[in-house]
């Protein structure tokens, strides 16, 4: 990520090569900081409020102390305006700080978009899935597995991402056991048949997506209906289109499925709608 910005609760902009934590934050030690990814439009970044919100609770979660979400607003707001940012990705990161009392770090981290995703878009992802080995009920229900929490402990999900691209392809589907469908390691997964959209749902232990959450409120719009429930990877297989939902990469089509053709094996129509509609939401801000 090239870096455009960063600014520091209590500080404002720093220089972004300058280092923010100490050594002993348990952020680092532990893996143990709450964060947030979202995505700048024209200056505004989308549904900033939803976003603070999930890191609060992914910091109770984890027990950490609660971000003060007006002032990580203010921060944000102030470092956009500032430095005149137009289109970025955003990270905010709310740390606990050292176990020795160094208190709890709040940043927000802007960077370019990527260059790849709009190519991407056309072609259309390849996917592998990579099972986990555990029941869907018990990464909802077993607080310490820590499922639907976005913490800064993500190396397992890069590890899938990096084993995605050993095998040739652009990103992983995490299966529960008896292959059920949870989410990416970056994004909330979503397929169709005829005017019908699913997707797995929240009780299988996935991050509520903020864009997932676009996604239901936009879909009855554009003429489909969706439905959220439990579902095994053959009926992912099977769609007739398929694509992830995430809050820098946007709607993007997956084509093949460990090899195989989803659909026509093209980027199909309701990912394309509901990219269109995103960015149209995101622009009236
Ligand atoms: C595990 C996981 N699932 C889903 C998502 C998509 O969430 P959002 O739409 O809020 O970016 C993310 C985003 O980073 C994620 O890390």
């Amino acid at each position: 990520m090239s870096t455009l910005a960063l600014a520091v609760l209590g500080r404002g902009l720093v220089d972004p090569t300058e280092p923010v934590l100490r050594a002993d934050d348990l952020a680092l030690l532990r893996g143990q900081a709450a964060f947030e990814t979202t995505r700048v439009y024209a200056g505004k970044p989308f549904r900033l409020d939803d976003h603070l919100a999930r890191l609060s609770i992914s910091a109770a979660r984890m027990d950490l102390p609660k971000p003060d979400e007006e002032a990580f607003r203010e921060l944000v707001m102030g470092a956009i305006e500032l430095k005149a940012i137009e289109d970025a990705s955003l990270r905010l990161v709310w740390t606990p700080g050292s176990s020795e009392g160094g208190g709890s770090v709040g940043f927000a981290l802007f960077g370019a978009i990527p260059p790849g995703h709009e190519p991407l878009r056309t072609r259309g992802m390849n996917v592998i899935t990579l099972p986990l080995g555990v029941p869907y009920e018990l990464r909802a229900k077993a607080p310490w597995i820590l499922g639907g929490v976005k913490s800064t402990s993500y190396a397992a999900n890069m590890a899938a991402i990096a084993e995605a691209e050993r095998h040739g392809a652009d990103d992983a589907i995490f299966l529960a056991e008896d292959e059920v469908v949870l989410e990416g390691p970056k994004t909330n997964v979503w397929w169709r048949r005829g005017q019908t959209l699913f997707t797995p749902s929240l009780e299988t232990g996935i991050l509520a997506g903020i864009t997932r959450e676009f996604v239901l409120e936009a879909a009855p719009g554009l003429g489909y209906e969706v439905e959220q429930g439990v579902y095994r990877r053959s009926e992912l297989a099977t769609a007739e289109e398929a694509f992830t939902s995430s809050s820098v990469r946007e709607l993007m089509p997956v084509v093949l499925l460990d090899g195989s053709p989803i659909g026509d094996g093209r980027a199909g129509p309701a990912a394309a709608a509901l990219q269109l509609a995103l960015r149209r939401t995101a622009s009236e801000g």
